[in-house]
């Protein structure tokens, strides 16, 4: 199966932004872990702050199995965004680290979510590690529902 993760802005510096929200590991050394525990997962990563490159990633898609997306703020704003994830056939699986919903009002308005297969909020960054388990526990199904 491969896969693809994509952060969008301010994810680059997880590890010490708001670490009491975020926690404290690097991206990087969390992704190394996941290649770790899922030597059978082929995962791509790719991380922009612009909502243009974001978009060009997605265009890209068509050709994994899936999308696990932390948009960041831009879940929230984007509507360039959401019309990307709906004109590809790979299902995308929004995550966030934090709990969005036990937030800032306006955090929990998602433009994104509607055109995701599902949303995985508040894991910390095992909302990452919960979504690779979504695609493995339904490989082959998610692509005829959707
Ligand atoms: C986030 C939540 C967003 O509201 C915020 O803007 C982020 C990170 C998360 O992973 O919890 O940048 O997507």
């Amino acid at each position: 199966m491969r896969l693809l993760i994509i952060n969008g802005p301010n994810l680059n510096n997880i590890g010490t932004r708001e670490p009491n929200i975020y926690g404290n590991i690097r991206f990087s050394e969390y992704l190394d872990q996941l290649k770790n525990s899922f030597s059978d997962v082929e995962l791509t990563y790719s991380n922009s702050h612009y909502e243009s490159e974001l978009v060009a990633h997605l265009h890209l898609a068509e050709e994994y199995d899936g999308v696990i997306l932390n948009a960041g703020a831009y879940s929230h704003t984007s509507v360039v965004i959401r019309d990307a994830i709906a004109a590809i056939s790979t299902p995308v699986v929004l995550v966030h680290i934090s709990n969005v919903y036990a937030r800032e009002t306006f955090r929990s308005k998602s433009i994104v979510a509607p055109v995701c297969k599902g949303i995985i909020t508040g894991f910390g960054l095992d909302s990452y590690k919960i979504a690779i388990l979504s695609f493995l526990a339904n490989y082959g199904k998610y692509k005829d529902v959707t």
